[in-house]
């Protein structure tokens, strides 16, 4: 029984790496598009009685098709164990219900990619609490020690200041700052809507320090420029915001930069010209562990 990794169109990079760094082969995959643009994906290797390993993101949406056909495939095979590796999990701001009437979207995809598959590796999920919606072993691993490593090793960062932009980031900020060895604290934000946030202007001795604010996600880019415009007008001498995925909608770049940031830092798991973070390492490390256990 041999081990192998299976890409997705959504993950390539990650794909990539791991197969490098663990020696697993990449499984061969025909993938296109029907003329009515319906998905069409073929597993070209054989791979029954296999441990494979298929790695996608659950973003944009027609990335989970893509995942489901594939583990559909796999299951159709004969894979032996079929391990999902979610570098961005998609859906997972929906983690609960907000209003009266809505899904549990995070819920709804997990049952989903629960059916075919044996564990699932998931980095930086929004929320722990995510991993129990699988109905297959889930864990979780986070990209927090590479983007912290990444920084303490840049050349004249010194950061003074880790900060989360809110409360519920904390975590990943006090993370970070153990790495970096500075002090850490949060922001007070309050989301108004989809686009609007507001942040209070607690006051946090930053005047002429060098900070880093960290975040999982950046979406439209408005908690980090709220932020970052707070913390300059507190007199903050320069500001790195770092996230592990960068979604980067719209004019996101632009906001960041216009409110005064002074670089911008993402992982691998949705690629960008940001993407400075690889994030293959630390899931490597869980499959070596965890896969055959
Ligand atoms: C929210 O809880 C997340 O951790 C991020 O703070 C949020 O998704 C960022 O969104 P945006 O960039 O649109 O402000």
């Amino acid at each position: 029984m041999g081990r192998y990794i299976l890409s997705g169109s959504a993950s390539k990079t990650v794909a990539k790496d791991l197969s490098k760094q663990l020696g697993w082969p990449l499984v061969k995959t025909e993938i296109k598009r029907f003329p009515d643009n319906e998905l069409y994906i073929r597993i070209l290797d054989e791979i029954e009685d296999e441990d494979i390993v298929v790695v996608q993101n659950t973003y944009p949406d027609n990335n989970i098709i893509e995942l489901l056909l594939l583990q559909d495939a796999l299951s159709e095979a004969g894979a032996n164990t079929i391990t999902v590796v979610i570098p961005y999990f998609g859906y997972s701001r929906q983690d609960k219900k907000f209003n009266k009437g809505e899904p549990i979207s995070a819920r709804a995809i997990a049952e989903h990619i629960s059916l075919h598959a044996s564990k699932t590796i998931i980095i930086d999920p929004h929320k722990k609490h995510i991993l129990d919606f699988f109905r297959i072993p889930a864990v979780s691993c986070t990209a927090v020690s590479e983007i912290a490593e990444y920084i303490k090793n840049k050349k004249n960062s010194n950061i003074d200041l880790v900060l989360a932009p809110d409360k519920g980031a904390l975590e990943r900020a006090q993370m970070a700052s153990n790495i970096i060895d500075c002090e850490y604290d949060y922001m007070e934000k309050t989301r108004i809507s989809d686009h609007i946030v507001e942040i209070k202007p607690k006051n946090l001795n930053v005047k002429k320090k060098k900070i880093l604010i960290i975040d999982d996600i950046i979406s439209t880019g408005g908690t980090m420029a709220k932020s970052i415009k707070e913390l300059k007008r507190q007199g903050a001498e320069k500001i790195y915001v770092a996230c592990t995925h960068g979604l980067f909608i719209g004019n996101a770049v632009e906001k960041l930069l216009s409110a005064g940031c002074d670089e911008i830092i993402s992982t691998d798991t949705i690629h960008s010209k940001f993407s400075k973070v690889k994030i293959a390492s630390c899931v490597a490390k869980i499959l070596e562990e965890k896969l055959l256990d």
